[in-house]
Formats: C-alpha cells, sequence, structure tokens
C-alpha cells in the first residue's frame, strides 16, 4: 500500500507566541530570517496568497511553473511553500530526485507553514476509491482500461498510481496536452480529480459530452452502465474546486448587460456553463498574461479566486476589473497561510528544528515521479 505522506514535526519554538504579534514585528522578522540564511532558503509562493505573504515570495507562480522551480532548485536546502498542501508534496517530489540530492549532498526539506492548507478537490479521490474504480474498469472494459491522468491538484499516492499505470500528471496549464499524451497511448482516459478541468478540456478536443460519463466513486461502475463506460473517451473522477463553482452562468449574463464589450476570463476549473460563455479560459497565470497584455480601458470580469483578482486590480488601474460573482469566495485553506504561520515556520527553520516538514514517503515519491517528469515535458 502506498503512503500519501509524512509530516515531520520537532519540538521547535511553540506557535502560540506568533498569533499576537503586530504585522510589522512579523515582517521584520521574516525579511531578517531571509537574510541570515540567504540563498540556501527558497520561498515559493502561489498566485492565490494573500499580498502581505506572497511579498515574500522569491518566487510566485501557477502550480506548473512553481512545480518546474522545485525541479530545478539544485542549491536550495529549504523550500518553505506558501501554498497548499498538494503543491508542497509535488515540491519535495521533485526537489529530492535522487540525483539533485546527491549532488546537494543533502535532502532539501519542504516546509508547509500552515498543515492545515489542504485543498478540498484534492481530498475528493482517496487511493482506496481510485483503486477500487480500476478494479472496477478492468472488470469491465478488461486490462488496462484507460491511461490515468490526474490534475495536479491530488495526493501523492494518485500521483504514483498514474506512476505505476503509464499515466501522468497534468496542471491547467498544459491538460491538453497531457490528454494528446494520453490519447496517443490508449483511446481512453481515467481522469482525476476534478470533472470540470476533463470535461472542459475534452470539450475543447471535439470530445462529445455523451463520451464522457462521470465516475460517482460512492456507486457500483461509479453510476455508469457498462456500456457508456465501452464507449467513453475519457472517464471523469466526480470532484470539483468549491470556489470555482461559485461562478454561473447568470453572473456572466448579469456582465454583459451591464457592461457591453466587457471581456471575460475564467479558470477551467469552472462549471462548462461557465466556460462556455467567457471570452478565455485558462490557468492563473494565463489569466494574469492576458489581462496584463489587453489595451488599456479594456474591462474584465474574471471567475478565479478572490485574492489574484484583487491583485490584478490593484496591478491594472488602467484596467477596470470584477470579481465573477457578488458572493465573495476566496481559497480558505490557501487563506490559511499567514504572517504568523510564515514567521514561526522560517525562525524555526534557521533554529533547526524546522517544523511543518512535508517528507512524501520514498516509494510513493518514486512513482508520482515518473508520472510528475512526464507533466514537465509537456509544455505549459
Ligand atoms: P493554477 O495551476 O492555474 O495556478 O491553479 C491551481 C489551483 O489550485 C486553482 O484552483
Ligand atoms: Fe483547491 Fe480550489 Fe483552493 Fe485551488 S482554489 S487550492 S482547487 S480548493
Amino acid at each position: 500500500m502506498l503512503e500519501t505522506i509524512s509530516t515531520r514535526q520537532s519540538a521547535g519554538i511553540s506557535f502560540s507566541e506568533f498569533k499576537s504579534l503586530p504585522p510589522e514585528e512579523l515582517t521584520q522578522r521574516i525579511a531578517s530570517v531571509r537574510e541570515r540564511l540567504g540563498p540556501s532558503l527558497v520561498i515559493l509562493g502561489h498566485h492565490y496568497q494573500r499580498d502581505e505573504v506572497i511579498a515574500f515570495a522569491d518566487a510566485r507562480g501557477d502550480s506548473y511553473k512553481l512545480s518546474q522551480y522545485a525541479a530545478e532548485n539544485r542549491d536550495c536546502r529549504a523550500i518553505v511553500f506558501c501554498g497548499v498542501h498538494f503543491m508542497a508534496e509535488t515540491a519535495d517530489i521533485l526537489a529530492n530526485d535522487p540525483e539533485r540530492v546527491s549532488s546537494r549532498g543533502c535532502r532539501a526539506t519542504v516546509v508547509l507553514p500552515d498543515l492545515a492548507a489542504g485543498c478540498s478537490m484534492a481530498d475528493m479521490a482517496a487511493l482506496e476509491q481510485v483503486e477500487e474504480c480500476w478494479q472496477e474498469l478492468t472488470e469491465t472494459l478488461g486490462p488496462d482500461p484507460a491511461t490515468p491522468v490526474t490534475y495536479i491538484n491530488s495526493a501523492a499516492s494518485i500521483k504514483a498510481f498514474c506512476g505505476i499505470h503509464g499515466g501522468v500528471v497534468c496542471t491547467s496549464a498544459n491538460a491538453r496536452g497531457a490528454l494528446e499524451w494520453a490519447f496517443a497511448r490508449k483511446n481512453r482516459v481515467l481522469f482525476l480529480p476534478d470533472q470540470h478541468l476533463g470535461r472542459n478540456t475534452g470539450l475543447q478536443m471535439g470530445i462529445p459530452l455523451d463520451e464522457m460519463p462521470v465516475w460517482d466513486p460512492n456507486q457500483p461502475l461509479g453510476g455508469n452502465d457498462p456500456d457508456a463506460l465501452r464507449r467513453a473517451r475519457i472517464i471523469l473522477w466526480r470532484g470539483h474546486c468549491s470556489v470555482h463553482q461559485i461562478f454561473r452562468p447568470e453572473h456572466v449574463h448579469y456582465f454583459r448587460e451591464k457592461y457591453p464589450g466587457i471581456r471575460i476570463i475564467v479558470h477551467p476549473e469552472c462549471t462548462m456553463e461557465v466556460v462556455s460563455l467567457a471570452d478565455e479560459v485558462g490557468s492563473t497565470s494565463k489569466i494574469i498574461r492576458t489581462v496584463a497584455a489587453s489595451p488599456p480601458g479594456t474591462r474584465w470580469a474574471i471567475g478565479t479566486e478572490l485574492h489574484l483578482v484583487n491583485r490584478l486590480k490593484h496591478e491594472h488601474p488602467d484596467k477596470e476589473i470584477f470579481f465573477l460573482s457578488p458572493v465573495v469566495c476566496m481559497c480558505s485553506t490557501m487563506f490559511r497561510i499567514d504572517l504568523p504561520h510564515l514567521c514561526w515556520a522560517l525562525e524555526n527553520l534557521a533554529a533547526g528544528t524546522p517544523v511543518n516538514v512535508i517528507e512524501v514517503e520514498p516509494e510513493t515519491a518514486q512513482l508520482a515521479r515518473v508520472a510528475l517528469r512526464r507533466m514537465l515535458e509537456i509544455q505549459s
């Protein structure tokens, strides 16, 4: 049985004393640890992080870019990941490739400042459920029933499952390339765990909806009849992102009516109804690039996490930018990384008592790395 993860806790400086420190003191203490640790430390930050946290990132990016950064890291001994759990796991797997460890002379320590920063979508596919699904598909369709493709928003054990079964990991930036890669090997894909990214990408490739059944892990045969599975090109795991689900077609209609000519751009984790009404769809990096490249005066309504949309508003005062929903909704787990947690994690690291160390069990890491390396070979 593959282990997902292990976390190392040492009896370091306790968190409680950091909770009530004023932001100015936290900022100054974080800056001082960074200076002390120099290039042996790198802080990675996902675009959904709070402004005061992302300000400390040595590199900020989408899931693809941050994975690349971890994979290319030769010298640094510690990565503090301001993002969510699956991102830190991925950084550990890629930064601690045996070749890198031997050239560096040690493992890189990967720290997630708050262990409660998970991803609810990643939690929607447990390894036991995926193995059960695979067993049922094998009984119905024969051996090697599909190529498994997992969105990076998944546990290390699911990535390892893809590594074992000739599959690949993808991000929202290269999902189409990953599906093309998978179809070049076999005519059917099991796409985990985000049904929306899988469906939106499949539709973009001209695959009809009735060839993309949904697999509900709580029902026999995923709630499908055997014929539907035989016809399937992409079997979509029934997972979703609760943040991106809040965007609805009526929000697009509202903005189009109120501001004729407005451009709508959304993340592919949104439903197909929303994606089909948008002008553009793409990863967080594509959203940032597209808005930045648009002429002054352009109006945008953006369907992705609130912190990124607010940052874009601030960075582009020459454009009019709206959040594509009247309901203010942010990724509450990304939000858990705050200055007290960052400062606590860094000071413990500097004191030699690292806390919240993310270390994927070696066998799982090795298998997951196979599928992650394939992902990095597919252009974003
Ligand atoms: P990106 O890879 O586009 O940054 O998306 C990550 C994510 O979790 C979106 O919800
Ligand atoms: Fe997960 Fe959604 Fe948060 Fe992204 S926005 S980390 S998919 S819960």
